[in-house]
């Protein structure tokens, strides 16, 4: 099983239209896929028309054995499972803190689904609070959406330092830009020259778009309603790009 999170500390960056769009592309691959919305406002489970509720809330998922087959809902996709949101996840820092190894909480909780997903999509909520920390020790790979500006990569090279200092060393980082709008100069100067920095970036990157925006409408991932769309390639490249990374990082473990 792999986990991908989804995250930044800023909201409105893109983070629920990229878990949900990669975990359908995930699922439709045939990959056994699941998404947990990790964030109360619930973004996640609303584009998927589940409602936004878990039994027991976050205390139960923290204290007890989560009774998962009660807590899982279908999407309606195939492969695709979801974990919804609950609004008591707002408490989640909390509850977690009063545990004995306050950062080991998510880890413990996704245990039991080991073996029944072969991807498992986090779509985080925005901040840097002890759930991210949780985050941060559970994930394999750290997909983070940036909106192409100066104070961006100045927020990413800091969570970059953030996680140095953690030794978070398993964990795979990889950002991309999304909600790219060419017309704008800043945008082309930042998309054209951050590879010569940063090389870690993403090639394909997510327009901005209306067809992408229409999610919240049609309340579903892209490809159900514009599949042919120029955006809907942009999703669909964007995780070829993310898979190949993976495995071209396996390959140079093999050979170290
Ligand atoms: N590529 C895009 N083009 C246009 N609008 C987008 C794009 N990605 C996200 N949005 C819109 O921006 C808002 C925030 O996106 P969302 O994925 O919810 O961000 P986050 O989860 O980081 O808060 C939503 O209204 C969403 O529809
Ligand atoms: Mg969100």
């Amino acid at each position: 099983m792999k986990i991908y999170s989804v995250y930044n500390i800023k909201g409105g960056v893109g983070k629920t239209t990229t878990s949900v769009n990669l975990a359908y592309l995930s699922a439709s691959a045939g990959a056994r896929s699941m998404i947990w919305d990790l964030d109360p406002q619930g973004g996640t489970s609303y584009y998927l028309c589940v409602k936004p509720k878990v039994k027991g809330g976050a205390k139960g998922l923290i204290r007890k054995k989560p009774a998962f087959d009660d807590l899982l809902k279908m999407t309606g996709y195939p492969n695709l499972d979801l974990l919804p949101a609950d609004i008591s996840y707002r408490n989640m820092d909390q509850f977690l803190e009063r545990e004995d190894k306050p950062t080991h909480g998510l880890h413990r909780i996704l245990r039991p689904l080991r073996h029944q997903y072969d991807n498992i999509f986090l779509d985080c909520p925005p901040g840097l609070t002890t759930i991210t920390e949780n985050v941060f020790r559970v994930t394999d790979v750290l997909l983070v959406p940036l909106i192409p500006t100066p104070l961006s990569l100045r927020a990413y090279n800091r969570l970059v330092q953030f996680l140095v200092k953690r030794r978070t060393k398993k964990l795979q980082v990889i950002p991309f830009f999304n909600m790219v709008n060419t017309t704008k100069p800043i945008h082309r100067i930042v998309t054209k020259n951050v590879h010569a920095k940063h090389p870690i970036f993403l090639r394909n990157t997510i327009p901005e778009s209306t067809i992408i925006e229409a999610m919240g409408i049609k309340r579903s991932p892209i490809f159900t309603y514009a599949r042919e769309s120029d955006e809907a390639d942009s999703f669909r490249g964007l995780w070829k790009e993310i898979q190949q990374r993976e495995n071209s990082k396996k390959r140079k473990k093999k050979t170290d």
